[in-house]
């Protein structure tokens, strides 16, 4: 089966350059993948599957029947939207968006998607179980997962799929990791309230700006003193809103940032801890405070025995030596994880890395693609797909 998998996707290669190359020169921001998703939706209908467009707002999915039709569905999802990056590359086929591009290689996880739904649809009588594919929008925006979810994507999917490029492997290798792969994501929202008052008599007033800027400091030192030093935690303050002019005191500042952690419990924890400490900080100076924290994305936890089928395809098709078992993973964030509070998953990275050049890491406005590494995704996909699929032994009637 491995063989017949690797000549289809050698056949099809051409046809995935020109797919990737054309997804690449049309980014589209998050929430705004119209043209992407009828793109994405013409390619997977000549191929004989059934396309439904704008689900999750501007999502797609489709599915290829397979032979048993009530087993449960195996999903693979892959995600569509670009950034408001300016490109810098002088690719031939660079962005033609002015200020936007596809800087997270989601053009290549869609060209993946469709490639596996094209090699797929050619083995489809030899597939017991329906696949889903699940082209999603805005997971920069970690809004996507979500949309697609509440529009029912997961209904009847007994597994899920996806993957990410990473550009510090090498193209055409492949990232294997047991456990967590990326962090939970928070957003955090201090507002400072404080009293007014001229800028040469400040114990007349109440000063919002040097209360913000010790909760920045403590909230940083604390968090290495009260937290598990194993169970890693990033409290990052990215943005200070405050103040009128130099000689008035400000009466309220607000801090904006980002929490990311690791491990369920500790970010169970965190809401309450900072709270503590911003009280803590206000109260014998009289001054009020609001913590605003929002949940976005809990933490991608790879589940065991579907990681160990990606492994092991990825092994058999290119050899050990091109399958890395990650030991670390990483604090950012992707809303795959949304999909896994509703069926086990797991997300491998596809290597995308040149061996001869700089590599620029995911985000940069040279981010740029080892285009070998679409070949290794698609064979890597079908194959662990297949090997799912073989693994089920006694599919329900
Ligand atoms: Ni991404």
């Amino acid at each position: 089966m491995l063989s017949r998998i690797k000549a289809i996707a050698a056949k099809i290669s051409p046809r995935l350059i020109e797919i990737y190359h054309h997804l690449h020169s049309h980014p589209e921001l998050s929430g705004q993948e119209y043209q992407t998703a009828a793109y994405v939706a013409g390619v997977v209908s000549s191929c004989g599957l059934q396309a439904q467009e704008l689900v999750g707002k501007t999502g797609v999915v489709a599915e290829l029947k397979g032979t048993h039709p009530k087993a449960h569905r195996l999903a693979i999802r892959t995600d569509m939207d670009a950034l408001p990056i300016p490109e810098q590359t002088n690719l031939p086929h660079a962005s033609n968006q002015l200020g936007i591009m596809h800087a997270c290689g989601h053009d290549i996880h869609t060209t993946v998607g469709l490639g596996t739904a094209m090699l797929l649809a050619e083995l489809a009588e030899e597939l017991p179980g329906t696949t889903r594919f699940i082209f999603q929008p805005a997971e920069e925006t970690a809004q996507g997962a979500r949309w697609m979810i509440n529009d029912g994507v997961m209904e009847n999917v007994a597994a899920i799929l996806g993957l990410h490029v990473f550009p510090t492997i090498l193209g055409g290798d492949i990232g294997i990791r047991y456990g967590a792969l990326t962090a939970a994501a928070d957003d955090l929202e201090i507002i400072i309230i404080g009293e007014s008052g001229h800028g040469a008599r400040p114990h007349e007033a109440i000063d919002a700006i040097w209360i913000a800027a010790q909760v920045v400091t403590t909230l940083q030192q604390a968090i290495s003193r009260t937290h598990n030093p194993l169970r890693p935690v990033v409290l990052t303050i990215g943005q200070i809103l405050g103040g009128r002019a130099p000689n008035v005191i400000a009466s309220q500042v607000k801090l904006l940032g980002t929490v990311r952690s690791l491990h369920p419990e500790t970010s169970e924890e965190l809401p309450a801890w900072i709270e503590k400490i911003v009280a803590a900080i206000c109260q014998p100076y009289g001054a009020q405070y609001e913590v605003n924290y929002q949940r976005r994305v809990p933490s991608v936890q790879n589940d065991a025995a579907l990681t160990q089928i990606v492994e092991a395809a990825a092994q058999e098709a290119w050899g050990s030596d091109r399958v890395q078992i990650l030991l670390e993973p990483s604090l950012g964030a992707e809303d795959f994880s949304l999909y896994l509070d509703q069926a086990p998953g797991t997300m491998f990275r596809l290597g995308v890395g040149f061996p001869d050049r700089t590599n620029y890491p995911l985000h940069h406005p040279k981010f740029e693609v080892n285009e070998a590494a679409i070949v290794t995704g698609v064979v890597t996909m079908a194959y662990a797909a297949h090997q799912y699929w073989q693994q089920q032994k006694a599919l329900p009637e």
